[in-house]
Order: structure tokens, then sequence, then C-alpha cells
């Protein structure tokens, strides 16, 4: 037995170790499997061809290829090429010490692994055949002419009979092959659920799996990685079920579905089919076939699974659309390109963009295109497909933006009076929902992060405390949403799990809107789905309506009965249990909105709501209202098919993109913290210094070694109420004497970085689906270079040099503003000044300001401020105050504003701020004109 490490430096003597092996291993590794693999044969070619040099180091190069080749061997059966023949061929090499052979053999198949060229050349799977050069995927589609390109894909089989079989089960398959075939796979076979299991999690090229029932469950390898993952996740007694001669065919088709559900799984066996396939336990299976069933007829069926995927029904038509030869009279000039093409002066355009975006331009709604506004056709399709893919249960595209996406949700779900418990550092898109709607804003705080002047999330402690405020005042029933951002634009997940279900236990019919801008992706990737809002609205469902939920729920009430109301301490005892919601009452309103375009292939703006709602009947009236009233009547049609087709991405490669772009951020982490020069100036902040200590219970400090495995980060991310998204690198650049701005505009000018958000004293790097490791070692080297020429000032500087360089760091990483919290609404937008919760009449405040009579201005560094926080009259903002980024107000309509918003504001070192004009000052509403906003219109 080997051990199966994916270390990539393992030497042969630690194949036999199996003592915490995963340990050392690079966490990144975990999550690049494909990286971690074409670096093993990378450095096998190395040492082939030191090999068959005939150099002096002959002998140890030698040694080393067959420490490289032991290593690599069982990995390879996960993968469909290079495949049973080329590896025999290659051992037998090796073992003939064939040097010349070897090295030929290594090089043909780790280029063809680099360019992937063996997903459509035949002559790579040939161990004799010369292979041409290819460009691989590198070039755009229009370059390469790509014209009779088929996607390429792998087909997992898990069997029982005997790896001597599987070669003639091979042939067998390929030989169903057919010219009309819409795409080309090549079959992996194991012969075990470990096996399987592992496939899944390392052959990121698998779209469908195959399963003859009836395998045993260990592996061939020795994996005790997966043997524990396994033993936690499995609830089933797989030796038991063996023994019994049951099947184990549903059981790995369930632990497969969890971790990739979008792969297409068949089972075959001899059970009986007919009930098998109507059980519950069946739902995870595509389609079950009798064990004797026609090989062509399961062939058809993994195409038509992946093509279920594959399939874009809005893009494909426009596609077709653009080809016809339609004479337009309505208003789109454009439409065609020939107001272009002909044109004397606007030529270039048309050459710069090309013709297709031409021609598929309309501003129809027949001709299959239908309409955004009232989808009854492909529109339609897609958006169910889009729901199906992120797990909902429908979708709305959107084509302006999560700015527009958010406001309809909030207008949707919510009336005037309504109160929406939300984050104040939600961006603005939320507050304006609010104007439009008349929802009351009870604003919660996040826990501040000072350091760095930025925020984190909010404690779920902050949220109960809240509701049962709003209970004890009987509020309850007009609190219509909790309205948070997830994940925060510097990376804090919330455990929408844990989170919405102690909210539902207090309110069990309360709707969640979960601002996933960021983390459209996160759907994809195994890992960060636990912390998405649709990830966690199917566990939460599955969870109520099983019954062994209602038990555990009858001890918590026995629990919750021993909670005497009339106690002073009551609510804080309620705030310190794990709250549980009702089964008979709950019920599950989610919504998510995500900015595609931010971390999906859609273009600019294209954005969408997707819904998990029970009670959806009962809001579907508004929810369209809001919608029709936010929607262009002339939506963009290359928006919604990049809507469309990024959908299908995801579904065909979303496990690959988001495992490689975690695995790349996780790297460059550790790379930036551990370089020995760049790290004197430069430092990514880590989950520690990201969330306290109280949210973060695992204890998890950093990710990868020493600070922790994969299973620890896992068991972070399942457990502790906030958690770092490791793709969001806070980069720290204050020891470096830069403010973010300033760093921001070097990286830009200097080495064509681009970043997105700065603070005070740090940039963000987002690591994306776009991002290679390429990308990562371009910023090491821009980050080398400054560090290398901020060493060679100071060390060529005099003493004032030296003292004038800290004083700048101090008064970045030292001298940082407090940051403000949200600090009231004016008692002439409250209900009564005496409550003590915070809604406020926010929309009332708002149109105050239209009338300029009820206003003033006074400049921010007037001494009338100072004068009137420390005696008054009250400074009571008129309109929302937003610097970007971030994006999020530090003043909103009808609030007080206290010194410390001034002093913050005072030091903002961002150029944009929304909402303020420094040249008249702050916009405040005078306290002696809102007698009319007394009157509370909506109430
Ligand atoms: C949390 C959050 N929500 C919504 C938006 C708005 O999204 P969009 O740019 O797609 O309009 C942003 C933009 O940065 C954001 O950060």
């Amino acid at each position: 037995m080997t051990t199966l490490d994916l270390k990539r430096t393992t030497t042969a003597q630690d194949l036999n170790r199996t003592a915490e092996p995963e340990r050392r291993q690079p966490l990144e590794d975990f999550f690049s499997a494909s990286d971690a693999r074409n670096d093993r044969w990378r450095s096998l070619n190395v040492a082939a061809h030191d090999w068959a040099a005939n150099g002096a180091g002959r002998l140890a190069a030698q040694k080393r290829v067959l420490e490289l080749f032991t290593e690599i061997m069982p990995i390879e059966d996960y993968w469909a090429f290079p495949g049973p023949v080329l590896m025999r061929t290659l051992k037998d090499s090796i073992d003939a010490q064939d040097a010349n052979v070897v090295a030929r053999l290594t090089q043909k198949i780790g280029r063809a692994l680099l360019s992937g060229s063996y997903r459509n050349d035949a002559a790579a799977w040939d161990p004799l055949a010369e292979q041409e050069a290819s460009a691989g995927n590198a070039l755009p589609p229009d370059a390469q002419g790509e014209l009779d390109h088929k996607p390429y894909f792998e087909v997992l089989i898990v069997t029982p009979s005997e790896p001597s079989q599987w070669e003639k089960g091979r042939k067998a398959i390929q030989q169903l092959r057919r010219a009309d075939d819409p795409f080309i796979y090549q079959i992996v076979q194991v012969g075990s659920f470990e096996d399987a299991a592992l496939a899944v999690v390392l052959n990121v090229n698998l779209q469908a799996i195959v399963i003859y029932d009836g395998f045993s469950f260990m592996s061939r390898h020795s994996v005790p990685l997966v043997h524990e993952q396994l033993a936690q996740h499995a609830t089933f007694d797989a030796a038991g079920m063996a023994a019994e001669g049951r099947g184990l065919g549903l059981s790995l088709a369930n632990v497969i579905k969890k971790f990739r559900p979008e792969l297409d799984i068949y089972l075959l066996t001899d059970r009986a089919v007919e009930d098998l396939a109507g059980s519950q336990e069946a739902s995870a299976v595509r389609r079950v076939f009798y064990d004797v069933e026609e090989a062509l007829e399961i062939h058809l069926s993994i195409m038509d699974g992946v093509n279920d995927r594959y399939t874009t029904p809005y893009f494909s038509n426009l596609k077709q659309y653009a080809q016809r030869p339609v004479g337009t009279f309505h208003a789109l000039p454009i439409a065609r390109g020939k107001s272009v093409f002909k044109s004397n002066w606007i030529r270039d355009m048309g050459q710069f963009y090309g013709t297709n975006i031409f021609l598929a331009e309309s501003s129809a709604t027949s001709g299959g295109l239908d309409s955004l506004l009232e989808p009854t056709n492909n529109i339609k399709v897609a958006q169910e497909m889009t729901a199906r893919a992120f797990g909902a249960k429908r979708c709305y595209f959107s084509t302006n933006g999560t700015s527009t996406s958010n406001k309809i949700v909030v207008q949707g779900l919510c009336a005037p009076g309504d109160i929406v418990i939300v984050d104040r550092n939600c961006h603005k898109s939320h507050h304006y929902g609010f104007v439009l709607s008349g929802a009351q804003p009870y604003y919660v705080e996040a826990y501040p992060l000072t350091k760095y002047s930025m925020y984190g999330a909010v404690p779920l402690r902050t949220l109960k405390k809240t509701l049962l405020d709003l209970r004890a005042e009987g509020k309850l029933d007009r609190v219509k949403l909790v309205d948070l951002t997830n994940c925060t634009f510097d990376g804090h997940m919330y455990n929408p799990q844990r989170l919405m279900e102690e909210c539902l236990a207090i309110k069990p019919n309360l709707a969640f809107i979960w601002d996933e801008a960021w983390f459209a992706f996160a759907r994809f990737s195994p890992l960060h789905r636990r912390r998405t809002g649709m990830g966690a609205a199917g566990v939460l469902w599955a969870k109520y309506h099983d019954p062994a939920y209602r038990q555990v729920y009858e001890a918590h009430k026995a629990e919750l009965a021993k909670v005497n109301p009339k106690d002073p301490k009551a609510a804080d005892k309620l705030l310190d249990m794990h709250l549980l919601p009702d089964p008979e009452k709950v019920r599950i309103r989610v919504y998510q909105t995500n900015s595609t375009h931010k971390s999906m292939s859609a273009f600019r703006q294209g954005s969408m709501m997707l819904v998990w709602d029970e009670d959806f009947h009962q809001v579907e009236g508004t929810f369209q209202e809001a919608f029709l009233a936010h929607t262009s009547t002339s939506p963009n049609l290359q928006l919604i098919a990049s809507l469309d087709v990024a959908r299908r991405q995801m579904e065909l490669e979303g496990y690959e993109l988001t495992m490689r772009m975690t695995g790349v951020a996780i790297d460059l982490r550790d790379r930036i913290n551990k370089h020995p020069l760049i790290s004197k100036y430069f430092r990514v902040a880590t989950p520690e210094d990201m969330i306290p200590a109280e949210f973060r219970k695992s204890g998890i400090k950093d990710y990868g070694p020493p600070h922790s495995t994969w299973r620890d980060m896992v068991k972070a991310w399942d457990e502790d109420e906030i958690a770092l998204d490791p793709t969001r690198l806070t980069l720290l650049c204050g020891d470096a004497g830069f403010d973010g701005t300033q760093f921001k505009g070097m990286l830009a000018e200097r080495f064509d970085i681009q970043i997105n958000k700065t603070s005070r004293n740090s940039i963000l790097v987002q690591i994306n689906i776009n991002n290679t490791r390429a990308d990562a070692a371009h910023l090491i080297k821009a980050l080398s270079s400054l560090s290398r020429e901020i060493d060679e000032r100071l060390g060529g500087g005099g003493k004032e040099d030296k003292e004038a360089f800290a004083a700048r760091v101090r008064s970045l990483t030292v001298d940082v503003p407090d940051l403000p919290n949200f600090s009231e609404f004016h008692a002439a937008f409250r209900d009564s000044a005496k409550s003590k919760t915070n809604e406020g009449h926010m929309r009332a405040a708002f149109f105050r300001a239209y009338d300029e009579k009820a206003c003033e201005y006074v400049k921010l560094n007037d001494k009338a401020i100072d004068d009137r926080l420390k005696n008054g009259p009250p400074l009571i903002s008129a309109n929302f105050v937003i610097p970007y980024p971030p994006g999020f107000p530090i003043m909103v309509p009808g609030q007080v504003i206290k010194a410390d918003t001034i002093t913050f504001m005072r030091k903002l070192d961002v150029k944009e701020i929304h909402g303020y004009q420094a040249a008249r000052g702050l916009k405040l509403l005078k306290p002696d004109a809102l007698g009319a906003a007394k009157v509370n219109p909506e109430r």
C-alpha cells in the first residue's frame, strides 16, 4: 500500500509514514490539486532530463525520478490522463533504465497536462505519437479559430469489477462515441467508496459519476485523510452494510452530492429500481438504471446531463438572432451596426467591438428574445436554470447591478412603517431602499476594527438582543427583515445557518436579505457554500423537516421553560443559549442578491436576486411591482446573455475555479507574510487580526502551516460565528509608510496592478476566478521591489529621514481615528423618544431636506460645529454622507451627528464623499424647522 499524500515535495521515505502526514501538507495543494500535480510532473521532467543528460549528477537524478514517480503514480489513478497506457509505458521505461524514453514521455505528459491538449488531441494519449506544439487555451477563441471545438470532461466509474477488467470496460465505452456527440469524455475507474470520494475531490474534470453498486469501502491506497473526513460526514455503517450485501451506491451518491452538487450521478443496481427511484435517498441520483441496462442509454444520459448545464437558452438564442437578416425600424440605430460601419467618423467603434455585438443588439422582445420585464420564454428558462445552480427556488436577473437588486428586494418586501434590522455598514442601496419603501431602519453595529479603519460583521448577540428588545416593546410583528452583507467587503463571512436559526427562534417568519454582492462564486466552492444564504436555506429547511428535529426542539423547549421571564437576567440567559425555532411555525424566507459581475464571468452590472421563500406567494405581487419599478424598459441584452453564460461556466467548472482561487489566495498570503524582505513592510491581515477571539471559538489564527490544516479550516468554517474569506486579502501597508490611497495609486502607475478598496493603512487584494499564480507572482515582485526601495532609502538616509519615516508609520498605524457608531434618529423622526429601540422614520427626514428653508449648511471645520456639539442645538443630518470607497453611510437623514462622526470625517482620507460638498459644508436639518416632520406621515 502506498500513502497518498498531496504534498508537493514529499520524498519517497515520507510515503510510508502515516503519522499525521497532512499536518505537513501545504494547504493550497488541497485547493489547487491540478496545479500541484503539474508541479510534480514538472519536477519529474527536470529530473528525467538530468538523468538522460548523462552528466555527473546522473545517479542522483535517476533516484529522484524513482522517488517522484512513486509519489505521482497513486494520484494518477484519479484522472483519465495520462491513463494506464502511458503510465505503464513510463514505468516500464524507468524499470528498463531507458532515461531518454523517460525524459521524452515525462515531457510529453507534462506539456499535455499544462496546455490541456490531451482534451482534444488523440496523439497526447499515444506513447509513440509525436504531438504538435499546442497553444492550449491560452489565446482567445477568435484567435484560435476553434470552430470544431468540443468541450471535454471525465466520467468517474465506480465499479466492483476487478481492475484487470477495467481496460475492457473503458474500451467498450469508447466505442459508444458518435460523431454527433456534443462533448468528448474519457473514463476514470475506481473500485471503492474511498477512492471515489478522493477522485471527486481531486479531479476537477469530472462531470458525471456512474456508480455500479456492490463496490467495497476501503481504498486500494492508504488514505488516512479521506478516511477521517468520511468518518465524520458519512452517517452510515459502511462495514455493516457491506456485510449484509447492501450496496453503498446511494450513500456514496449522497456524500458526493453534498460536496459537488452540480455533478450528475447515475446508479446501476440490481435492487428494485422502480422502488428505489422514487425514494428520498435516491434524490441525489439523476437516473437509476437496472444493472444490465444498455450501455448506449448510459452514454446518452451522460451527454444529456452535461448538456442540461451547458445549455444557455438566452445566450444561444441571441447568437442565432444575430445571424438572421433582420431589418430594424425601432429606436436603436446601433443595432445591426449599420450606423457604425457606414459612418465616416465612428468606424473605429465597429473595429474595436467587432460585428457580433452590433448584430446581437436589439430593442425588440420578439424573435425569441423574450422580455426581462415579463419573461415567458428563454429568459424565464435561463432564470430557472440559474435558480437551480444556486440552490434557490427562483431567480430574477437584474441589469443595473446589485445597487438595483437590493432596492428591489427591500421595496418588494417592505411597506412604510415596517422595521428592518440592518447593518449600518450595508451598501448605500439598502439605505435608499428604506427611503423608497418607507421602511424604518433599525441600525445595528458591526464590531469595529479600528486599527485598520474598517468594520467587521454584526455579532449574533447584537441581533438577538435587538429582536428581544423589539419583542419587549411589542413591535415584533413590524419587523420584516434582517439585512446583512455576506461576505463583507473585507471578507468577513457570517454563519448564516446559526444566525438565521437563532433569529427564527425569536420570530419564526422573519425574512433575511443576504447581500452577497462579492460572494456569487461561493455557491460553487464546497468550502464557501456553507457560509452562503442559499446554502443555509436548504440545510435549515431539511433540518426542520426531519422528524428527529422535533425531539431536539422538545428538549430545547424544556430548557427554555426554566428561564423565568420575570427574572431580570432572563434576556441575558436567552442571549447565552443557542435558541431553536419551533418546527410548527418556522418559515424559511431567504433572499440573496449578488453582483454576478464581481465574481463570475458576467458583464459589468450583471446581477441577480435569488429567492428561497416558503411564503413567496404572499409577496410575489409586491416583489413584482418593485421589480418593474426599478428595471429599465431597455435592458441590455448582452448583460442578460452574460448572466446565462456565467451560470453555465460555474456549473461546469466552478469547482475547479473556486478551489484554485482559494489555493492561490492562501499561497499568496503565506508567501507575503513569510517573505524575509516583504514582511518587514507589508503584511496580509490574518483571521486572528480580522476576527476578535469571541467570534472565532475554534481559535484558528491563520490558514496553512504551521497554524492550521485544511481540516482545521473546515471545522472553523462550520462552527465559528465569523470566518474570514481567504480570497479577500487585506494587505497592510502602514508599516511601509503608505496610506491606502497612495499605495493603490503606486501599484497602478508603476506596476499596472489594479486593486479595489483602500482603508487608511491597507488595500484590499481580491483573488477571483480569473487569477493565476502568475498574477500572484506579479504582486509579489512589486512588493519586493517596493520593500527593497524602502530598505535602501532608510539605509542611505540620515537620522532625520528615519525619524520622519517612523512618524509617518506611527500616524498611519497608531494614531488612527475611532470609527463612529450610528448615534440615533432625532426625536422628531421616532415614534417615541423613550423607546429603547432605535428604528426611525428616515424617509420623513429625507424628504424634509427637499425644503431648502428647513436646511442649513455648516462647514466641517467651522467652530460652530464644535460649539453645537457641546451646547446644542443638535446637528441633524439632512442627507446621506457616504465616503466611497467603501460606500456605506456615516450619516443618514434624520441622524443626530455626534462628535465621533465629526472627528472621523475630519480625518477621512478618501477623495469621493457622496452627499457632502466641502465648499458648502454639511447639509443639516434646522432643528427649529422640524415641526412638520413630527407629524409622522406613515403612522
Ligand atoms: C456589499 C455591496 N452590495 C452592493 C453593491 C453594489 O453592487 P453593484 O456594483 O453591482 O451595483 C456593492 C458594490 O460595491 C457592495 O459592496
